[in-house]
């Protein structure tokens, strides 16, 4: 049972988020969709957000999108949440973890809202599309406002309209992924560096991932809207683009007209942005077409993310990850030897079901193999709605913790030596912010992704400077500026 307050327009449904839609993706305009809300700003002029985003790079660029939808409607940002006229979390589900550091901060508001009633708190993101966690919000949870999912975004306005104009409380997150929406306005949070989405969803249903079913099914943006938005960018003198999809490789699948992710980063690669980067790639649709295009062009960094999450074929099987320790290990090889100076990261999950010591030794000699520059180690969270919740042999927690430990300390003595290698060295680093532990300080990143601090102001930032590496933490260098020019 759900509490009267809300008013339910649509309820998530796990089932209808997994399918695909029969009909073509639906191509609309923001514009258009929202044309009746332009009076809005008449009642939300001046009114200030709070939003807090959590999770992967996605919702950050939904962030910027949201930002981007308030502010053409006078709204401003508020880092106080006492200040707040309206409150938006951008919520993160892919593991459990992620969802208690929400119910953590969701509590926070209880008292004030108590002080401010006319405050209005919205839930929104990942979390949204799970039914259990809508009905536990607004059961337990009754001064939140309304909730709205992953595919909702560009209809903000109409909830804004709700809220603020009619004040009702409901839930509207719709389920199934019908759209991709162009002309989304954007307040982006840097002004050299650009995420860019070049497509929505996956299809590729790791057994022990949640994200299909939140952000739902493949759909590419057409390559013109893509390129027509990087044009844009590096008019406006951005330095740095990341183009950016759950499975990038698998761009182009779902248009059908010969479109793939090789075609399209060679195109924005010609359209001369100083350093252009990818995230996330997928091993299975990895292909040479691809390794020919970042070798050939030097704006593309040498710098691959490609989440193996296991060593094990047993486990990789069993993940339904579609290839196998060798073909990845073969797939590395075609890499290393086209790109000599690339750098590899990865995402590997530790304490899969029934994964035994015999599998995750597989998964040490995997990374001792690849040496990964970056390496992101998870334990297994069991998600709703996930085949691996039900799988037998759940491995014990401390297992687990004891496996990530050995896992992290084994990538720690690689990337330390990777750094102390470093030294001595020259690299380009684009500088973008002052250091945080020290302010005489800026950071920023070389083009295979290392952090490094050097001495100088915020004059430096948004720059790409040549530095020489002085000495080296294990994920952090320090470095000289070589000729205080510029390398712009
Ligand atoms: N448990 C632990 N880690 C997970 N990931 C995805 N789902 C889970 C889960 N249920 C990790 C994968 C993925 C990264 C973004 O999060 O390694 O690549
Ligand atoms: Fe999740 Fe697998 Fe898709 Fe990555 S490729 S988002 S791990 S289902």
């Amino acid at each position: 049972m759900l509490p009267k307050k809300f008013h339910i327009y649509s309820f998530p449904d796990f089932k209808k988020a997994r399918v695909k839609p029969d009909t073509p993706f639906k191509r609309e305009d923001y514009i258009s969709l929202n044309e009746n809300y332009a009076n809005l700003s008449s009642v939300l002029r001046g009114k200030k957000v709070y939003m807090r985003t959590y999770g992967c790079q996605a919702n950050v660029r939904d962030e910027e999108t949201m930002l981007g939808i308030l502010k053409t409607f006078g709204m401003k940002r508020t880092p106080n949440k006492e200040d707040a006229d309206l409150v938006i979390l951008n919520t993160c589900a892919v593991r459990e973890n992620a969802e208690e550091k929400v119910y953590g901060e969701i509590g926070s508001f209880k008292s004030l809202k108590k002080n401010k009633p006319t405050m209005k708190i919205a839930l929104c993101g990942c979390m949204c599309l799970e039914p259990p966690v809508v009905e536990k919000v607004v059961n337990t949870y009754p001064f939140i406002d309304f909730l709205f999912g992953t595919h909702d975004i560009a209809r903000l306005p109409t909830f804004l309209h709700r809220a603020f104009v009619m004040g009702e409380s409901f839930v509207d997150v719709i389920s199934s992924s019908g759209e991709v929406v162009e002309n989304l306005p954007s307040l982006r949070s840097e002004r050299f560096k650009a995420f860019v989405n070049i497509m929505y969803g996956c299809d590729k249903f790791c057994s022990y991932c949640i994200v299909p079913s939140t952000r739902g099914r493949e759909r590419s943006r057409l390559l013109k809207d893509v390129v027509d938005e990087c044009k844009g960018l590096v008019k406006r003198g951005y330095i740095e683009i990341t183009l950016l999809g759950q499975n990038v490789n698998a761009y182009g699948k779902d248009l059908k007209d010969g479109t793939s992710f090789a075609s399209l980063l060679e195109e924005v690669a010609k359209l001369g942005i100083k350093r252009l980067r990818f995230i996330t790639s997928h091993p299975f649709d990895f292909d040479d077409e691809l390794i020919d295009v970042i070798a050939r062009y030097d704006n593309i960094m040498k710098y691959i993310h490609l989440p193996v999450q296991s060593g094990s074929t047993r486990i990789l099987t069993l993940m339904n990850r579609r290839y196998d320790r060798e073909g990845y290990l073969s797939l590395v090889n075609r890499i290393k030897t086209k790109i000599p100076n690339v750098a590899l990261s990865s995402d590997i999950i530790v304490g899969f079901p029934s994964e035994t010591e015999e599998d995750f030794l597989d998964t040490l000699s995997l990374v001792e193999e690849v040496q990964y520059s970056t390496l992101f180690t998870f334990i297994y969270s069991p998600r709703p709605f996930t085949p691996a919740t039900i799988m037998k042999d759940q491995v014990d927690d401390k297992i687990k913790h004891e496996r990530f430990i050995r896992l992290s300390k084994l990538s720690e003595k690689i990337i330390e030596k990777q750094a102390k290698k470093m030294v001595g060295k020259t690299y380009d680093v684009l500088i973008e912010e002052i250091s945080k532990k020290d302010d005489s300080f800026v950071s920023g990143y070389t083009e295979n992704y290392k952090l490094v601090h050097v001495k100088g102001d915020s004059s430096f930032i948004g720059k790409i400077i040549k530095v020489r590496i002085t000495s080296s933490h294990t994920y952090s260098l320090i470095g000289e500026i070589i000729d205080g020019q510029e390398n712009n």
